[in-house]
């Protein structure tokens, strides 16, 4: 394993203040590895951030379309290290002067999950520190909490969470828990997609497109470039049987991948775009001169369908549960359109409206080091048995 800092490391934008890095309080420091991120962070009482490493494999992934388990594995081994070293230098602290160590659990790629989980393990036992185990999804609840720390706010509770990314589309209500629980919150699921994740179909939507991975990023720019593109079709809205709080995702990407195929003028834009990414351009700048209005005005279409769907049975998860809050967290809660359109409605509704900043909507550590605070605090330790969960509900 290597002993330095791999250049790809992204090292955000969290370096502590002399101030913070005095605080006393409960260090944790957390780590993340359940899918093509390999992330570790020092939290301070589950709310201060003295750290945030990020190390992304999107440039490893990126030629197949999605994320190849293996190979996220392999490098989750190649970059554990250095990440948690960056993280506590980032943080100004020795191993030494942790409290606990938080680590994922799942839901995830087992593979993944299990580099994480081991060096977390190890750790926690050679520091004798309490080791915690983390859902991944009440992490990314608590990268809404974060924020709003961050802002010097608590969210009132109840709230309804949306968890929004590239593998998971779920509706929660976030509760503080009863004394007896001895638990810091309770989670109820509201509604789930039934096929895809918005994420996902974003993903798929763009590949088809000719329009490289991640999709989400780049499609959020076309859509905004596309104000006076006419509208080639619309997509009405989704209609779920049963739960109305479900989503599905799968129909509306595949009506757009019948659209194009029956339209033959997409063609040769879409191979030109190919062309592009395989040398390696796949900027924003690069592909929308190589996009029609035709196809802006397709993608803004359904970027509108995904973001309507989303905040719909978000403001209708919020009426049923009566609550004044709502959070929304994970990679697709970094969409412009659909913040804007969260606030506009939220507003209408007066309600109070949370996004995590975008570093940390996508997976990081900070959140898991933010959601093992609370365990912590009432003693709800892992043990040495701790294993890798792939599929893990939170409630
Ligand atoms: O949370 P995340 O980093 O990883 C997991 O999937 O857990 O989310 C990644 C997903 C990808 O599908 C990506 O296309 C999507 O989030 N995404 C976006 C945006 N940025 C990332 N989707 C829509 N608009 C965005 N601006
Ligand atoms: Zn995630």
């Amino acid at each position: 394993m290597e002993n330095r800092l791999p250049s790809d490391v992204l090292a955000l934008n969290f370096r502590p203040d002399m101030e913070t890095q005095s605080t006393k309080g409960k260090r944790i420091l957390g780590i993340e590895s359940s899918c093509d991120e390999t992330a570790a962070a020092v939290v301070v009482d589950g709310r201060t951030i003295l750290s945030n490493v990020v190390a992304s494999q999107i440039d490893i992934h990126r030629k197949y379309g999605g994320v190849v388990p293996e190979l996220a594995s392999r490098e989750h081994l190649r970059q554990i290290v250095p990440v948690v070293r960056e993280a506590m230098e980032q943080a100004g602290l020795r191993l030494e002067e942790l409290d606990a160590i938080g680590v994922t659990q799942g839901p995830g790629l087992v593979g993944s999950l299990l580099v994480g989980i081991t060096y977390g393990k190890t750790l926690a036992a050679a520091l004798g520190k309490p080791l915690i185990a983390v859902n991944h999804l009440e992490g990314h609840i608590h990268a809404a909490f974060l924020e709003a720390h961050k802002l010097g706010e608590a969210p009132k509770l109840p709230a309804v969470c949306l968890i929004v990314s590239g593998g998971h589309t779920v509706l929660y209500e976030v509760k503080a828990a009863e004394p007896s629980q001895n638990e810091g919150f309770a989670y109820r699921k509201l509604g789930q997609t039934r096929d895809d994740a918005a994420g996902e179909a974003y993903d798929k939507v763009s590949k088809l497109l000719g329009l490289g991975y991640p999709g989400g990023p780049i499609l959020d720019r076309l859509a905004a470039s596309a104000v006076n593109a006419p509208a080639p079709t619309k997509f009405g809205p989704t209609k779920t049987r049963g739960n109305p709080l479900d989503f599905s995702f799968s129909g509306l990407k595949t009506a757009v991948l019948y659209h194009v195929r029956e339209h033959p003028e997409y063609k040769q834009e879409i191979s030109k775009r190919e062309a592009e990414l395989a040398t390696g351009h796949r900027k924003f700048e690069e592909l929308l001169p190589l996009s029609s209005s035709q196809t802006l005005g397709l993608v803004r279409e359904f970027q509108n369908a995904v973001v309507r769907d989303l905040v719909e049975r978000t403001m209708n998860a919020a009426e049923v549960c009566n609550v004044e809050t709502i959070l929304v967290s994970g990679g697709v809660a970094a969409n412009s359109q659909l913040r804007a359109r969260f606030r506009e409605r939220a507003n209408s509704r007066g309600l109070k409206v949370y996004f995590p900043s975008r570093a940390l909507s996508t997976d990081n550590a900070a959140m898991i080091a933010a959601a093992a605070y609370s365990r912590f605090q009432h003693g709800r330790f892992a043990d040495a048995t701790l294993n890798a969960t792939a599929s893990m509900p939170l409630a």
